[in-house]
């Protein structure tokens, strides 16, 4: 029943950079880029249209959608509100991606709304993005649990999801923003979403602090999900979620498709020798 071919996305430079300390050079991200699409990525996470203010390292938004642009890559960018997706619309962004998280409190600390709030804002923010012709990718973040309320239900899970559905999201993307999920409630999870919502494409987009990405990847691909997020050299995390450390590693999730025969038309030699490079960008991870 597993999918024979798997879409990688590879949110390394968004999710991967945005939560470094140290400011990271914008040549530095072109590089990565760069180097990533010769890896045989045809869609990226690239950037974030968020406050420079809240998050810095993600300020140079405009520059790096423009040398995406010129690129000729598929790229995706965070906008959490309006201002956000006038931003990647003057920036010719191709797909844009909301996050609101199916835990009300995180939201709140993450873009200073309510869910609900960040619903509404959502609805508008979908027409002008269609009318645009811009792809709509839905985060659901704390999709499991959640540090500051403990587990989420399934119940909370739905409610974004279906109101994501509802809106026209091109894609929902379920986010276990800090590692807490393991295989058995993802695989029940992704599995009750696919009954109710059988013409919906879900993306998996799984934080490894427990080292059960892997794991959990496998799970969804068993309920039939064949979207994941990853994140070159695992670098990753969300600077309002304490104890979120890295996404589910390019690298590794690569070779096990590879390994089981999946197709992902990834170059995994080329791969590999990016994730030396990567590493080097971040203070937490050194250099292999
Ligand atoms: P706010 O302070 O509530 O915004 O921030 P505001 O509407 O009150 O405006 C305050 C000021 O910010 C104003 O400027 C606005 O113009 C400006 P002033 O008048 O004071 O000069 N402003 C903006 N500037 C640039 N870009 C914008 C923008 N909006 C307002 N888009 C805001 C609200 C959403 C901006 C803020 O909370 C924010 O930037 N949050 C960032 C959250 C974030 O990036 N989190 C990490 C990504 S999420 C994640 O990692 C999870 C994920 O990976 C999935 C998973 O793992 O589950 C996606
Ligand atoms: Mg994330």
């Amino acid at each position: 029943n597993i999918p024979k071919k798997i879409e990688l996305i590879e949110v390394g430079p968004r999710d991967g950079l945005q939560n470094e300390p140290k400011a990271i050079s914008t040549a530095s991200k072109k590089e990565l880029i760069r180097q990533l699409a010769d890896a045989g990525f045809s869609r990226m996470e690239t950037a974030a249209f968020v406050s420079p203010k809240w998050v810095p390292q993600m300020a140079d938004a405009d520059e790096i959608s423009q040398f995406c642009n010129d690129l000729g890559i598929t790229y995706i960018a965070l906008t959490p509100n309006l201002k956000a997706l006038e931003r990647a619309i003057q920036a010719n962004v191709p797909q844009i991606a909301v996050f609101i998280g199916a835990s009300s409190t995180f939201n709140q600390k993450n873009i200073n709304k309510t869910t609900d709030e960040s619903l509404l804002e959502t609805e508008k923010m979908f027409r002008l993005a269609k009318e645009q012709g811009i792809f709509t990718r839905a985060y659901v973040s704390m999709s499991f649990a959640c540090p500051y309320q403990g587990n989420v239900s399934f119940e909370e899970l739905n409610y974004v999801c279906r109101r994501f559905v509802e809106l026209g999201a091109d894609e929902i993307d379920i986010g276990d923003t800090n590692g807490y999920a393991n295989p058995k409630i993802v695989y029940d999870r992704f599995a009750r979403l696919k009954d109710l919502y059988p013409d919906t494409v879900f993306v998996g987009h799984f934080h490894d602090t427990r080292k059960m990405a892997l794991a959990n990847t496998l799970a969804a691909m068993q309920a039939g999900i064949d979207k994941f997020d990853s994140s070159i050299g695992g670098l990753g995390g969300c600077p309002f979620s304490p104890g979120a450390t890295g996404n589910l590693a390019t690298e590794e999730v690569a070779l096990m498709l590879s390994e089981m025969g999946v197709e992902t038309g990834l170059k995994l030699e080329e791969i590999s020798k990016i994730v030396p490079f990567a590493k080097s960008l971040s203070s937490r991870l050194q250099p292999v």
